[in-house]
């Protein structure tokens, strides 16, 4: 039986219920968090929570809940034994309110949800294969460092590559190369690897962080600077990153091979370089 957690109480995932009255049921007016948990451990809880404050101050909702109580919450739903990787998804909106009106409540209490469910990373041969990416215009607003539950411009995105043979879609405005629907997005070229900058335009990933972290400490070149869309089709490789999927090779844009249209020498030793990160997690050394 899958246990989840609702405003205060675990309980089984049929007994979960919330009013139509919800604001997140009626404007997506909520934030959330995807959180993944190798052995048992999260991974970069307080990275997770540090952002999750940021996405409720953008919104401009308070949560009384420290970071000491989510650990305790989001460690409960955590099946305990031996198990695989799991992940666990958290959300909060602005409550129900007793009329639909665009404006905030006077008064209305923040609903929070949380649950667990597993993932299964790739296994090396199977994540070297990649993906396929196309490249459309970015149609979402301009607050994409909030982490709002509002994502229909992503899901019709998305589903647009899906419809077109790809994985992924990687969001163009202006030129310019920002993220995936739901993933960071690096370029390497010439053994240098660029991720754009933090801005409005994209989701400030915990897996990126993680990979420029790892760059930093491995003096691979890694630049933060904007990518221009051409820059996309003279790359040697392309990587997505994000917390359910790791970091995985993109082979091919727009149907065209992505430098030799396999995945590259950078990409084979930044994922090592994660997968032994993950080791340490598990073994309970980093978070
Ligand atoms: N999405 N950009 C967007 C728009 C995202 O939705 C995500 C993650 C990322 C990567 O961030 P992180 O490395 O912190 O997961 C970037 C999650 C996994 C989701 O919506 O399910």
């Amino acid at each position: 039986m899958t246990k989840v957690y609702l405003n205060g109480e675990f309980l089984p995932l049929e007994e979960a219920r919330i009013s139509v009255l919800d604001r997140g049921f009626l404007f997506g007016d909520g934030v959330y968090e995807v959180i993944p948990a190798y052995g048992g451990r999260l991974f970069r809880l307080e990275q997770h929570l540090d952002r999750l404050d940021r996405s409720l101050q953008g919104i401009r909702l308070a949560v009384s809940i420290s970071h000491h109580d989510w650990r305790d919450i989001l460690q409960s739903l955590l099946p305990t034994g031996e198990m695989g990787d799991q992940a666990v998804y958290l959300q909060v909106t602005r409550g129900v309110a007793p009329k639909r009106d665009h404006s905030f409540p006077v008064v209305a209490t923040p609903t929070v949800f949380a649950m667990a469910f597993p993932v299964v990373p790739p296994e090396p041969g199977q994540a070297e294969l990649g993906v396929a990416a196309v490249t459309l215009p970015d149609t979402r607003w301009l607050r994409c460092n909030i982490k709002a539950i509002t994502l229909l411009a992503n899901v019709l995105l998305r589903q647009q590559a899906v419809d077109e043979g790809a994985a992924e879609a990687i969001l163009i405005r202006d030129g310019v190369a920002h993220e995936g629907t739901a993933s960071n997005l690096f370029v390497v070229k010439d053994g240098v690897i660029t991720t754009p900058p933090d801005g409005p335009e994209l989701l400030p990933g915990i897996t990126r962080d993680l990979v420029v972290e790892l760059a930093g400490l491995h003096n691979l070149p890694l630049i933060q600077a904007p990518i221009a869309e051409s820059r996309l089709f003279e790359a040697d490789e392309l990587w997505i990153t994000s917390s359910t999927k790791e970091i995985v090779p993109v082979i091919s844009l727009n149907e065209g091979p992505v430098g030799e249209g396999v995945a590259g020498p950078v990409w084979r030793r930044v994922w090592a370089l994660f997968q032994a990160y993950k080791q340490q997690i598990r073994a309970g050394l980093v978070d």
